[in-house]
C-alpha cells in the first residue's frame, strides 16, 4: 500500500508486532459499511465519479458477503481489517478501488469503525441487561412476600423480603443500562473526515456520512477525532461496574446455595459435580460470573494505561483498544447471560429463609421500635432496653417472640402483650412501608412498574 516509498518488506517480528488482522477481522462488517458510506458521499459531492463509486459499493458488498461466508482469506502482510478489505476490493473492481481512500486515512477509518461496533454491542449489552431484569422482576413477583434475613456485615441484620432483594440488582442494572447510554449518546458523532488528523482539503459532506452511518453529527475537531478512546474507556468503565454488581450477586448465589445457607437451589443445569467428591454440587457458573469482572475491569485499566501520556493524534499505540476491550464486551455478555440463566433457575427455599430471617435477633430493631411508638421511650434508652432484653433471650437460647412476657417485663414492666404483634419476621417485614422499604406490598408495586417500564421501553438491540 505504501510501496512508492519503500524497497524492502518488513522484518518477520515488525510484521508480528505490527498486524492486527488477527483481531481486527471482526470490525469487517462496519469497515464495509463505513467505506460504502464513504464511497457515495465522495460520489455524491462529485469528488470521484458516479460509475466508480457504484463499483465500489457492489465490490464491498461481495468482500463483505465473503466475509460473512468464511471465504475470505486474511493477509498478515496487509496488517489490518482495513489494508485487507481494500486490497480484495482492487483485486475485485480493479482501479476504481484506488479512488476509495481520497479524503480519507486509517486513523478516521478505524475510529469510525470501532465507535460503530462499540455502539452496537452497547445496544446488545443494553438490551441483555433488559432481560436480566425481567428474569429478576419475575422472582421478585414470585417471592413478594417471601422472608429472608438481611445481612449487614454479613450477620443477620432485619428480615427483608427475596423480592426486595431481587429489585435491589434491578435497580443497579437499571443504572448500569443508563450508564450505558450516556456513553452511546456521546460517542456517536461521526470521525469520518476527519482524515489522518488535519481535516481534507477535499470538499467532502461530513454530514452525510454521519447521517447515513446513524451518528448524531460529525465531530467537530479532526485531531481529536482520530486520537482519543474515551469512548471506549467510558463503555469499559460502565461495564466494569455492570460486572461488579454481577459479581456481588454472583457471591450471593456461591454463598447461598451452600448447604449451610441453603436459601436457593440450582438446577443439574447450573451446578457441575466433582470427579472425586460424588456429594458436590458447584455452582461454577456463579463463580466463573463472580471472576470476569477481573477481565473486565483489567481491560479497562490496561487501556487508561495505554492512553495515559500519548501525545496527539494517533499513535499506534491506540491499536491496543482492541483485543482488550472485546474480551471484556465479551465477558460482561457471557456474564449477563449466564445471570440470567440462574436467576431463572434458582428456586428460593421459604421454609429455610423464613427460619434464617428469625434467627440471630433480627426483630430486636421492631421491638425497640415498639417501645418508642407505645410507650413513648427515646430510641437511645429503648435500645438499651431491648439489648437487655435479647441478653436475658440468648441465655435462655430463645429466639425474641418465644420468651415468655414475664421475662420482658422483668427489663421493663410496662411492656404488654400488644409486642407480640411485632416480633416475627413476617410481622417486621409487613411493618416496613416506608419508600424504599421491604413490605411486601412495596415490593408487588415497585415490581409492576419495572414490568411496565421493561416491557415498554426495550431499548434498541
Ligand atoms: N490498525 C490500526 C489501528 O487499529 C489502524 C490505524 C492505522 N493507522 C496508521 N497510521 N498506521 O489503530
Amino acid at each position: 500500500m505504501w510501496g512508492g516509498r519503500f524497497s524492502a518488506s518488513p522484518a518477520e517480528i515488525m510484521e508480528e508486532i505490527n498486524a492486527s488482522i488477527g483481531f481486527d477481522k471482526r470490525l469487517a462488517p462496519q469497515d464495509i459499511a463505513a467505506s460504502k458510506a464513504h464511497a457515495a458521499m465522495l460520489a455524491e459531492t462529485g469528488i470521484i465519479e458516479k460509475a466508480d463509486a457504484a463499483a465500489i459499493i457492489e465490490g464491498l458488498d461481495k468482500v463483505g458477503a465473503e466475509i460473512a461466508e468464511g471465504k475470505f482469506a486474511f493477509s498478515r502482510a496487509l496488517e489490518d481489517v482495513h489494508m485487507n478489505v481494500e486490497s480484495r476490493l482492487k483485486e475485485l473492481i480493479g482501479t476504481p478501488a484506488g479512488r476509495l481512500h481520497t479524503a480519507r486515512s486509517r486513523n478516521d477509518q478505524v475510529a469510525t469503525d470501532f465507535k460503530l461496533y462499540v455502539r452496537d454491542r452497547i445496544d446488545a449489552l443494553s438490551a441483555a441487561l433488559a432481560m436480566l431484569q425481567l428474569a429478576m422482576v419475575r422472582k421478585a413477583e414470585e417471592h413478594a412476600a417471601t422472608v429472608m434475613p438481611g445481612f449487614t456485615h454479613l450477620q443477620p441484620a432485619q428480615p427483608v423480603t427475596f423480592g426486595h432483594h431481587m429489585l435491589a440488582y434491578v435497580e443497579m442494572l437499571g443504572r448500569d443500562r443508563g450508564r450505558l447510554a450516556d456513553a452511546r449518546a456521546r460517542l456517536n458523532e461521526c470521525p469520518l473526515g476527519a482524515a489522518a488528523l488535519a481535516g481534507t482539503s477535499f470538499p467532502i459532506n461530513r454530514h452525510l456520512t454521519a447521517e447515513t452511518l446513524g451518528f448524531s453529527k460529525p465531530t467537530d475537531n479532526s485531531l481529536d477525532s482520530v486520537s482519543d478512546r474515551d469512548f471506549i474507556l467510558e463503555t469499559l468503565a460502565a461495564a466494569s461496574i455492570c460486572a461488579v454488581h454481577l459479581s456481588r450477586f454472583a457471591e450471593e448465589i456461591v454463598l447461598w446455595s451452600t448447604p449451610q445457607f441453603g436459601f436457593i437451589k440450582l438446577s443439574d443445569k447450573f451446578t457441575t459435580g466433582s470427579s472425586i467428591m460424588p456429594q458436590k454440587r458447584n455452582p461454577d457458573a456463579a463463580e466463573l460470573t463472580r471472576a470476569k469482572v477481573g477481565r473486565i475491569a483489567g481491560a479497562f485499566q490496561s487501556l487508561l494505561m495505554v492512553m495515559k501520556g500519548l501525545p496527539l493524534a494517533y499513535s499506534k499505540d491506540m491499536q491496543e483498544d482492541k483485543e482488550v476491550a472485546f474480551d471484556a464486551l465479551d465477558s460482561l455478555t457471557l456474564a449477563i447471560a449466564a445471570t440470567t440463566g440462574m436467576v431463572d433457575d434458582m428456586q428460593p427455599q421459604p421454609a429455610t429463609l423464613l427460619a434464617a430471617a428469625g434467627s440471630g435477633y433480627s426483630t430486636a430493631t421492631d421491638l425497640a421500635d415498639w417501645l418508642v411508638r407505645v410507650l413513648k421511650m427515646p430510641f437511645r434508652d429503648a435500645h438499651h432496653v431491648t439489648g437487655r432484653i435479647v441478653a436475658a433471650a440468648e441465655a435462655q437460647n430463645l429466639p425474641l417472640d418465644k420468651l415468655p412476657l414475664a421475662d420482658m417485663q422483668a427489663v421493663e414492666p410496662r411492656i404488654t402483650a400488644d409486642v407480640l404483634t411485632v416480633l416475627s419476621p413476617e410481622q417486621s417485614v409487613e411493618s416496613r412501608v416506608s419508600h424504599g422499604g421491604t413490605a411486601p406490598q412495596n415490593v408487588v408495586k415497585m415490581a409492576a412498574g419495572w414490568r411496565k417500564r421493561l416491557e415498554s421501553d426495550q431499548p434498541k438491540g
